[in-house]
């Protein structure tokens, strides 16, 4: 009986973890939900930057987004701090949830703005919050420096929206909107149409291979009527 009690006891002992333990696992150990779930809300928040590094689990990233939101009180009230660090927990908010947070600092955006799988409702959501909070900036206020933190959640914007991007901006961050995931066809289409633009690349019979790597996925969006009204007078 008292053996078995020890046992318990240990395995108890052996699951309950702080941030420090946390940091001290060897590199190879991944944690297990249930060992997660051992940490107090204090623990997960101060260990954030090392927990959210690698893709979670669903369960986990709920986890420890519910851990964060209970440890200060309301999603309101999440320092942006905490926000920069979300990364692989981001997964984890749902639509509703950010209608509580205020996305106006550049390096909050910057981590929503990151590929992580996020379905259509959760870019719309970030998006909306985006053209609310940002500093009253419009996409044709956008710079190089806002594209680069934008990303993906400039997928969720529509095409006249994306049109109205300075095509200079646009041709600065292209390399980047070029490797974009996911972006639906209107929102491609939108950068192709920037792409095209005197100030970023003009006419595509005047493009380099070098051009075409550059501009990467948009290259495929440039209306094919363009590029051979522009060839014909190569061809004849
Ligand atoms: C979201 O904001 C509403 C209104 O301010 C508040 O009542 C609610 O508790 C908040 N929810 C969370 C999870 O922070
Ligand atoms: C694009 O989105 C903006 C912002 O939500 C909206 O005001 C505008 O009407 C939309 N345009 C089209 C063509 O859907």
């Amino acid at each position: 009986m008292l053996k078995i009690l020890i046992i318990i006891t240990n395995c108890y002992l052996a699951h309950t973890l702080t941030c420090n333990d946390v940091l001290d696992l060897p590199d190879s150990k991944r944690l297990t939900l249930k060992e997660l779930q051992t940490l107090q809300p204090k623990d997960t928040v101060q260990c954030l930057a090392h927990l959210g590094k690698e893709q979670l689990l669903k369960e986990e990233a709920d986890f420890i987004w519910q851990s964060i939101v209970n440890y200060h009180g309301g999603i309101g009230n999440i320092p942006d701090a905490i926000l920069v660090l979300l990364h692989w927990v981001t997964p984890a908010l749902t639509p509703d949830d950010y209608g509580n947070l205020t996305l106006s600092n550049i390096d909050v955006i910057q981590n929503f703005g990151l590929n992580y799988g996020l379905n259509e409702d959760q870019l719309s959501a970030i998006a909306d919050r985006v053209r609310e909070d940002f500093a009253g900036k419009e996409p044709q206020d956008y710079s190089f420096y806002d594209l680069t933190a934008l990303r993906q959640i400039l997928c969720a914007f529509n095409q006249s929206e994306i049109e109205s991007i300075r095509p200079l901006a646009y041709k600065e961050a292209a390399i980047l909107l070029g490797k974009l995931e996911n972006c639906k066809p209107e929102v491609m289409q939108g950068f192709a149409t920037l792409a095209v633009h005197p100030n970023a690349f003009g006419s595509p019979a005047g493009w380099s291979e070098s051009t075409i790597r550059v501009i990467g996925k948009v290259a495929d969006y440039i209306p094919q009527e363009f590029i051979n009204q522009n060839n014909k007078p190569n061809n004849n």
